[in-house]
């Protein structure tokens, strides 16, 4: 695994960009695995200044997302197809036909995996963008989720519904499951960037970097990878 360390929030997003930008320049219709929550926000508007001041298209490229709240869609600002619209898609000229994210509102779930699952097979990512949750997650993948995992359906974590609630109006508002691409589906990408910002994910920053390789911490599979970068502040490096 490459480490860069970044000595606050911006320059690790910066150097994010320089990355996605590498990608979406040798191949302009890229197929490109996006992530939400606080950590890429700053990588989004880095590639929307990019697009406005210097005509970065978007037009042909594709997005896989990782993850998606049960029960919400498009209606709700919670909903993670929300949020991309929200911090990327809307500033950007992507078609919104080529963006994907599973549908919160399946009625049946259960072939919502499986529509997932058979399209992330024909879209092999270019690159995969992931956040790390505190207790090790990426994606919804919370530890004890089988490395050769697909797209499921998962019951959140009281620690990941805890660290979620301060996007929501209270904790009961949080969903308690949500859809997910499995492990399987994120080591698939040809190159994985990770990004971690703050203390509070030290200890899982660890874990991905110097840690056992261990099902009890989803991230270290990613020490198996053949192309991952982590970009990661200097608050977050401070157990590597
Ligand atoms: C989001 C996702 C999650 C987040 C992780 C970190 O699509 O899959 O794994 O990347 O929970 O969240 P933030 O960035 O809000 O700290």
């Amino acid at each position: 695994m490459k480490v860069i360390i970044a000595k606050d929030y911006d320059e690790m997003s910066k150097k994010a960009f320089e990355v996605m930008k590498s990608v979406v320049s040798a191949n302009k219709s890229a197929v490109i695995g996006l992530a939400t929550g606080s950590t890429p926000i700053g990588l989004y508007k880095e590639m929307i200044k990019d697009h406005k001041e210097n005509g970065t298209s978007y037009k042909e490229i594709k997005t896989v997302n990782l993850d998606e709240y049960a029960g919400l869609d498009y209606s709700s600002d919670q909903s993670y197809v929300y949020f991309m619209r929200d911090n990327l898609f809307d500033h950007i000229d992507i078609d919104l036909k080529n963006t994907n994210i599973e549908n919160g509102k399946a009625k049946d779930r259960q072939a919502e995996c499986e529509r997932y699952n058979a399209l992330l097979e024909k879209m092999q990512q270019d690159i995969q963008v992931l956040g790390i949750g505190s207790n090790g997650h990426i994606a919804f993948n919370e530890p004890g989720t089988p490395f050769g995992s697909v797209t499921h359906i998962v019951d959140l974590t009281e620690s990941t519904i805890k660290d979620n609630s301060r996007l929501f109006k209270s904790i009961d508002e949080v969903p308690r499951q949500a859809f997910t691409m499995g492990l399987k589906n994120i080591m698939n990408a040809k190159k994985i960037l990770i990004l971690a910002n703050g203390a509070n994910k030290a200890k899982a920053v660890y874990g991905l970097v110097k840690g056992e390789v261990t099902e009890g911490v989803p991230a270290s599979v990613l020490q198996l990878h053949p192309d991952c970068t982590l970009i990661v502040d200097e608050a977050a490096a401070s157990l590597i």
